[in-house]
């Protein structure tokens, strides 16, 4: 089945299902979002239908939530479940402290509440994601759309505070509209090239009127799965 995929997509797949293994009967489970959380969810529904295997999840976009309603997990929202065994979600970066990168599908604002509501998070990804120092990969912002343009002014000025290379951001776009996440904010991404200090870019940025977070996972993420195109993985 994975010999139509490209070794990076068969790589996502291989972290995805050995990432389920760690699902076990009767657990509470964040369900993450991008294409290496959509193979997680196809997997898991996979093990509900053969197996019976029986799981709460608590999907972080409604994407995610529609998936798993298809595949026949049963969905609920986070008041609901109240607290999670596992959260399982792929990264855009990690570092060797397992530092990540989230939101370049756009869901970091669910995705960062889920993760912290629950006792374990396990990344899942393919090995290019693994980076010595974090920050190429442009660093999304999640703002209220009012006065997003004075956000994003005033976060381009504490750049100039924190140990960054760049200083641009740039309004993330759908076609000709900006860019709208689940919760109706918009999205700015840093082009930052290099994160010398993430904790402290974390909670700066977090200070800035109508930021509402930022896709820097600091101290949340407990392992990561990382898949290989030949269908092996490596848990660390
Ligand atoms: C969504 C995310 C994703 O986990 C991240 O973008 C990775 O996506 P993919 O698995 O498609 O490479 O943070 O907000």
């Amino acid at each position: 089945m994975t010999d139509q995929l490209t070794p990076v997509d068969r790589a996502k797949f291989a972290a995805a299902h050995c990432a389920a293994d760690f699902v076990q009967d009767g657990m509470r489970v964040g369900l993450g979002t991008g294409s290496t959380a959509a193979w997680l969810v196809r997997r898991l529904g996979q093990r509900v239908r053969q197996e019976g295997l029986r799981i709460i999840a608590v999907p972080t976009s409604t994407r995610t939530s529609q998936l798993a309603r298809e595949v026949g997990i049963n969905v609920v929202s986070l008041d609901e479940a109240r607290w999670l065994d596992l959260t399982i979600d792929g990264a855009d970066e990690f570092d060797a402290e397992l530092t990540l990168i989230k939101g370049g599908g756009g869901a970091l604002l669910q995705e960062k509440i889920v993760a912290t509501a629950s006792d374990q998070m396990i990344v899942i990804t393919d090995a290019a994601k693994e980076v010595a120092t974090l920050g190429a990969f442009p660093l999304p912002v999640e703002v209220i759309p009012f006065g997003w343009q004075a956000s994003k002014a005033l976060v381009e000025e504490i750049l100039a505070s924190v140990d960054v290379m760049g200083r641009q951001s740039s309004l993330r776009m759908n076609g000709d509209r900006p860019y709208m996440t689940d919760e109706g904010n918009y999205i700015l991404d840093l082009a930052l090239g290099r994160i010398g200090n993430p904790r402290q870019l974390a909670m700066v940025l977090n200070q800035v009127p109508g930021v509402v977070e930022n896709g820097l996972f600091v101290d949340i993420a407990d392992q990561v799965v990382i898949g290989h195109a030949d269908g092996k993985c490596e848990t660390r």
